[in-house]
Order: C-alpha cells, then structure tokens, then sequence
C-alpha cells in the first residue's frame, strides 16, 4: 500500500558505480511536493545516473531511495503511474505529427482518459497540431517531450537537461512551461548545467560535482552563505581610473585595457572607489554592481567553471 510520505523524494546515500567508475558518491537529500528541485553540475557530474535510479530506469549500486514513501527497488509498478520522465536528448518519429506522437504515448503507457488538446495547449503546440516531428524546432521538439512525460497526468516529473542547446527565448519558453507545472502542484525535478537556469526557476538547488553534492539550498540562501561580496565591474579608457583601483586594494576579478571587475564588500565600496576616481581627475565610462550569482558560488566550491555545453555527453 502506498505510505502517505512527507516527502516526495528521499534519497539516502545513494551511489553508482559503473566498474571501477564512482558515478554518483554517497547521495543524500531530500525533495519536497510541489517544489522545483535542480541537480545543478557540468557534464559528468553524475545527474543523469541519479536521475535514472530515482525514476526506477536503473539500480543503485547502494543507498535507499523513496518516491512516495516507496522504495524504487521494490515497487517499481505502483510508482511509474504516477510520475512522468523526459530523458536527456528526448527524440521522437520523425513523419508523425505533433497530436498523433502524443496520442501513441498515451496509448503505450495506456492512459485511457489523456486529455490530448488540453495537454497541447497546456504546452502551447496549438498551431502545430498537425506538424511532423522532424519539422519542429529545438524548443517545440522539447516542449512536444514534455507533453508526452505528462500523459498519465504525474505527480512527479523528472527532466533532465530539458533546455540544453535551445536559444534563450527557446529555452525562457520552457522554463515558464516549468513554471506552470509548478503551480498546478507538480513537483519537478530537473537537471541543468545552467546556473542561470536553476537559479531563475529552483526552490532547492543541489549542486552536483564529480559524483558528490557540494552544496544545497535555496539559490539565495546557497549565494547568501557563500559569495558575501558583490561584483563591481568599471569600464574606461583611461588606465588611471584602473591604477586606482588597482592601487586601493580590492580583489580583482578580471581585469583588462577596456574594464576591471572587483570584488566589494558593500555599497560604500563603490562610493569609496568613485570618489577616489573623480579625486584623481581619472574619467569612467560606465559601472556595474551586480550581487553574486551561482555560478561565483560554483567557482569558489570547485576553482571550476560550469561549461557552455556538453560534448557529445553520454549517449541515453
Ligand atoms: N552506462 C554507463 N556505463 C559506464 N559509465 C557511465 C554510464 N553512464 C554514465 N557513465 C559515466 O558516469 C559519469 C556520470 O555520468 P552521467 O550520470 O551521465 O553525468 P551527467 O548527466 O551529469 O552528465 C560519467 O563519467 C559517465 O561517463
Ligand atoms: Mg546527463
């Protein structure tokens, strides 16, 4: 029988070894319902291996994972009812339109009562109803996926990298489809090796890195308790503005002839730096304060950057 759980997803130091390969190292967290939940990590992290073994796809090599109170060992067949999957690099047939790839789906997973139309409004394929799959683009075919994981109407939906390779407006596209779910009360797991993308969309984050989750929480608490400074950037053409700053001591960041990006501690930082400039005579041109991002918690975790996009990845 099915336990009512506080959780929708409890995983308990979880880990996957392929071979000699520690794929995902001694994983422990939780998911609640209703929430976005991001495994954030560059390629090769592990978030595809652990999506897989908490969406039954494979096992564990040791660890206890539950979705809905139930172990994904053990009850393989009252859980995958009740939860949708987009894969990594999701593709369909080619010749088959957009409402009859969803109406096979249906049938396969055998959901008798799929409500098709709405499910094509709900991720705005109206117009393409009778388009062939191959002629999509990028971030239809993605949200034609998406579409297929919610046929049997989930409570929980896993996707994993949904939005890699799609152009920004693609990719805002599916991010406000993500959105939606959220508040119709799905919970929602996903993948992404887009700080930017967890950071806009995420409840919880957990950032991934070689197997091991280095850090999680809010995207604001997560920036909060590890980048504390705020990122100053002063574009000029006079080198004298940037010996000023170089010689008042703050932490450069980058530096080059057409802009400095220092670390500050607070607003009068700024003011100070200002001042000290104008005392000068020196000119600017233009300034940035900006707060920290994900990707400077990332980079302070690890010394590594999150790269742009996965070569090739793992085949699924
Ligand atoms: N089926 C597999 N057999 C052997 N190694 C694998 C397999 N799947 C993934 N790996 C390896 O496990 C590590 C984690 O991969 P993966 O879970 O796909 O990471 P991510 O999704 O974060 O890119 C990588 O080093 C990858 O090459
Ligand atoms: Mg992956």
């Amino acid at each position: 029988m099915t336990k009512k759980a506080e959780h929708a997803i409890e995983v308990e130091n979880l880990t996957k070894r392929y071979g000699d390969l520690l794929a995902v190292n001694d994983l422990s967290f939780n998911v609640r319902q209703g929430e976005i939940f991001a495994l954030l990590g560059p390629n090769g992290a592990g978030k595809t291996t652990t999506v897989e073994i908490i969406d039954t796809i494979r096992m564990p090599t040791s660890g206890k994972v539950n979705l809905f109170g139930m172990d994904v060992t053990k009850s393989k067949h009252e859980i995958v009812p009740r939860i949708g999957v987009l894969p990594q690099g999701f593709s369909s047939f080619d010749r088959i339109t957009v409402k009859e790839t969803i109406q096979y789906y249906s049938r396969l997973f055998s959901c008798g009562n799929t409500d098709i139309d709405g499910l094509i409004e709900l991720v705005n394929l109206k117009d393409k109803t009778r388009e062939q799959y191959k002629n999509l683009s990028g971030g239809l075919k993605q949200r034609l996926g998406i579409a297929i994981a919610l046929v049997n109407d989930p409570e929980v939906l896993f996707l994993d990298e949904p939005t890699t390779g799609l152009d920004p407006r693609a990719r805002r596209e599916v991010w406000d489809l993500m959105l939606g779910l959220k508040e119709k009360g799905k919970t929602v797991f996903l993948t992404t090796h887009y700080m930017e993308e967890a950071e806009f969309l995420a409840d919880t984050v957990a950032i991934i890195s070689r197997g091991k989750i280095i850090a999680m929480g809010s995207p604001e608490a997560l920036i909060e308790s590890n980048a504390k400074y705020l990122v100053l950037t002063l574009r000029s053409v006079d080198e004298k503005a940037f010996d000023i700053v170089r010689k008042m001591g703050f932490e450069s960041v980058h530096d080059n002839h057409k802009d400095i990006r220092v670390r500050v501690e607070q607003m009068d930082d700024v003011q100070k730096i200002l001042n000290t400039i104008q005392e000068g005579r020196a000119s600017l041109l233009s300034l940035d304060v900006r707060k920290p991002n994900l990707e400077d918690v990332f980079l302070k975790l690890t010394g590594e950057t999150l790269h742009k996009e996965p070569a090739g990845g793992v085949a699924q």
